[in-house]
């Protein structure tokens, strides 16, 4: 297991960019784009949210939304972003990795950038989203392949962190695979991630 201080690490992050918000306020591209598979009164859990700018958008697509996150600090924002917005997020200070996991609860369960594992925890982080989802739920990840270590426009440096199509397809043989798509696109998330990059989208 990792002896990675997680949270130390990204509270630093979140406390450096000041009342800025690392990844911006707008949410993530593929969510927008994939916007139709939300729908008002959904129970969605989102995975290591960060500054809120994912579940506040869910929120205002009529979502209950839950967030978890290890870093008290981007919760601070996240909590701040969510009274701007004027919508009402469940905030859950957890460190996903020595988390009680929900079991069958969410219509939708979503991690965007969640690449802060290695292999052995990646196993038990994909495991904890499958159940937290009710049957016939979706799960929607989103993150950097191999191929984003020649872009440096964000993300891990740790190569065994990234997603590959057949890493992905392997996780959910047993689910029904709605979207599997590596794609070269121009995100623009705030500082943290700005430029050409090499992503994934799986929805199952
Ligand atoms: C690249 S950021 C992405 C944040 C957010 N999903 C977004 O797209 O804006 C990764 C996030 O994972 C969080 N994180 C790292 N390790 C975690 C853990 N063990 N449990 C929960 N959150 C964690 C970090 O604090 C950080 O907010």
């Amino acid at each position: 297991m990792s002896t990675f201080d997680h949270e130390a690490f990204w509270s630093a992050r979140y406390r450096d960019a000041g009342d800025d918000y690392l990844f911006g306020t707008a949410p993530n591209r593929f969510l927008e784009d994939h916007a139709s598979h939300f729908a008002a009164g959904m129970n969605v859990l989102s995975i290591a949210d960060g500054e809120g700018r994912n579940a506040v958008w869910m929120a205002e697509q009529g979502c209950a939304v839950t967030a978890t996150e290890i870093s008290p600090v981007a919760l601070e924002k996240a909590a701040r972003l969510a009274r701007t917005r004027q919508v009402e997020v469940s905030l859950i200070l957890a460190d996903v990795l020595n988390w009680t996991w929900p079991v069958e609860s969410f219509d939708a369960v979503v991690g965007i950038f969640i690449q802060f594992v290695g292999p052995a925890e990646r196993d038990r982080l994909i495991a904890g989203m499958k159940n937290a989802t009710k049957p016939g739920g979706l799960v929607l990840l989103h993150g950097y392949t191999p191929e984003q270590l020649q872009h440096g426009t964000g993300g891990p440096s740790a190569v065994e962190n990234l997603y590959t199509g057949m890493l992905l397809e392997n996780y959910f043989h047993d689910w029904e695979i709605i979207r599997l798509k590596a794609h070269e696109s121009w995100i623009e998330e705030g500082n943290a991630h700005k430029g050409r990059s090499a992503l994934i989208d799986l929805i199952a």
